[in-house]
């Protein structure tokens, strides 16, 4: 992954972004996408600000939260965010990780997954964490959308904000999606993933749906499971 994504300045952006996303709803959004289950570990990949498990937090009390992020920035922005819970935070990669085999009943993830570098290694490092029977769910854009499209829903989705926010929001999302290239971003399709997958050590037990997150429908949901 490119320097910049690792960077102080990435780190304040995403939290920026990540404040504007939370009050949005998104990450409600997609925790109501999960089946969560009622006690064990929950890992969040890519964890970035953590927003993430704080709202997964609210939804099951009772899970062991666990968030992964190759960013130390962004883990610093997450203790900050999630100061009041009680959740192990780590820097790293999901390439290759420090959990034991079979630590975690579900792992998350959002938006991460394309700037993952042998996604393969990942896939099987995410299979030897997880517990048998136990799951993994990731939500990721797909390749080959409609970028002016997509900005026109954000646009209409911030609406009501200011001209300020809405000028942020637009021009962050364009320059996100017209340069994710180059920042180190690799949007895949799903036949691609379907591909990778089959590949690793969850073949034959996924499941890839498009899915709409904030009028959006632009993503896929991709579901793995161990075998019991
Ligand atoms: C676009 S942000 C998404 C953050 C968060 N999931 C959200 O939805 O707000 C992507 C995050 O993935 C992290 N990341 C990228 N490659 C990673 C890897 N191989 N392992 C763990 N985290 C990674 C980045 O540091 C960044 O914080």
């Amino acid at each position: 992954m490119p320097i910049f994504s690792r960077s102080r300045f990435a780190a304040a952006l995403q939290d920026f972004v990540g404040k504007r996303r939370m009050e949005a709803g998104l990450y409600h959004e997609i925790a109501e996408q999960i089946q969560l289950p009622e006690t064990g570990r929950i890992l969040d990949v890519g964890t970035g600000t953590g927003w993430q498990l704080e709202v997964i937090h609210q939804m099951r009390p009772t899970l062991e939260l666990y968030g992964l992020d190759l960013s130390q920035h962004s883990i610093r922005s997450a203790e900050r965010n999630l100061k009041e819970l009680n959740v192990d935070l780590r820097v790293g990669s999901i390439e290759k990780t420090s959990y034991d085999d079979e630590t975690f009943d579900i792992v998350t993830c959002a938006s991460s997954m394309s700037y993952w570098e042998n996604l393969i290694a990942c896939f099987n490092e995410i299979h030897r964490i997880l517990k048998r029977g136990g799951v993994a769910i990731l939500f990721e854009p797909q390749k080959g959308i409609d970028i002016d499209q997509a900005v026109e829903t954000i646009r209409a989705n911030m609406a009501d904000a200011s001209k300020l926010r809405q000028f942020m929001a637009v021009h962050l999302n364009k320059f996100g999606l017209r340069s994710g290239n180059a920042l180190g971003l690799n949007l895949y399709s799903r036949e691609e993933i379907e591909d990778i997958i089959n590949r690793s050590q969850f073949a034959d037990r996924t499941s890839i749906e498009t899915t709409t997150l904030q009028n959006l429908p632009i993503f896929m949901r991709i579901h793995l499971e161990k075998v019991e």
